[in-house]
């Protein structure tokens, strides 16, 4: 099996940003946790971030066909993007749609996800962990 974790706008500020929210880890530091899982589970993971959206776009395409499920953490886009909405709608591979804080106790904004319809499910509020719970829930599903 081979998984994607795909991390949108800002992620990868993370260890950086608002610290209080998203952690003091950094992308590095949760992919090497998200490797040690993988490793454990005995599956291969991939890793990309971008800050655009039609790279997000193309990568998800590409999903299609080379990997066996996405853990998106698509950032703000989550809350308006119908462009990456479709995207995932367009292809037949499962996206766990994840967030490192708890979206629904934040900004009225956060509570809106225009992707989760189309996601396999949803993981918020676990900090880091979620990307973990992610990969096990792809790998119990198949
Ligand atoms: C986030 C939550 C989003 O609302 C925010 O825009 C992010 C990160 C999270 O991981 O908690 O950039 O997806």
């Amino acid at each position: 099996k081979r998984y994607l974790v795909l991390n949108g706008p800002n992620l990868n500020m993370t260890g950086i940003r608002e610290r209080g929210v998203y952690g003091t880890g950094t992308l590095e530091d949760i992919y090497g946790e998200i490797r040690a899982l993988a490793e454990e589970l005995g599956v291969e993971v991939d890793f990309y971030q971008s800050n655009y959206e039609g790279a997000l776009i193309d990568q998800l395409h590409a999903a299609h066909e080379g990997y066996d499920g996405v853990i998106l953490n698509a950032g703000a886009y989550t809350h308006y993007s119908y462009a990456i909405r479709d995207a995932i709608a367009a292809i037949d591979t499962p996206v766990v749609e994840v967030h490192i804080s708890n979206v629904h106790a934040r900004e009225e904004f956060r509570k809106t996800s225009v992707i989760a319809p189309v996601c396999m499910g949803t993981i918020a509020g676990f900090g880091p962990k979620g990307y973990l719970l992610a990969l096990r829930a792809l790998e119990e599903e198949e």
